[in-house]
């Protein structure tokens, strides 16, 4: 079985897009990629058609993991069934999402509910904050857990 994970951030370019290469990477140096499939998507749409951008390219690239094939795209009311967990960057994308498909604790969450040891309630985000680095470290430590959470290590 493959487990479908849509990360969801704002204007998927800098947070959610992290954490979809992010997961797919982690899931890759584990041996368990035909085990992931993994997407991302906005709750704006304000770049739909975009690449990333290029603070979160370069800053995967930096940790030697690739960028290529990415382009920016809204969540649509398709990807409750689509995906088995939706996860969200912050309280407000976990607000949109339930706004669209209800609330669904087991399924819709955010990704620091799975690294409580963090002391983050939300993964910042760097198009305001400038910090990509800070973003990395969260959404990495967040990619292992949830590979942990669904006994993929
Ligand atoms: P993201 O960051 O939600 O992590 O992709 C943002 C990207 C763009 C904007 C806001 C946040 N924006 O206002 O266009």
């Amino acid at each position: 079985m493959s487990h479908k994970i849509l990360f969801v951030c704002l204007g998927n370019i800098c947070r959610s897009p992290m954490a979809e290469y992010v997961l797919r990477h982690r899931a890759a140096e584990h041996g368990v990629s035909h085990r992931i499939q993994t997407d991302s998507a906005g709750t704006s749409g304000w770049h739909d058609g975009e690449n990333m951008h290029e603070g979160t390219r370069k800053t995967l690239a930096r940790h030697g993991i690739s960028h290529a094939g990415f382009t920016s795209s809204k969540v649509k009311s398709a990807d409750f069934d689509a995906f088995d967990y939706i996860i969200a960057m912050d309280d407000n994308n976990l607000a949109d999402l339930e706004k669209l498909f209800g609330r669904h604790p087991e399924k819709i969450f955010k990704l620091t509910d799975l690294i409580p040891e963090s002391g983050y309630k939300l993964v910042p985000d760097p198009w305001y904050t400038g910090d990509f680095e800070e973003t990395f470290r969260l959404v990495d430590a967040g990619s292992l857990a949830l590979l942990k959470k669904l006994s993929l290590t």
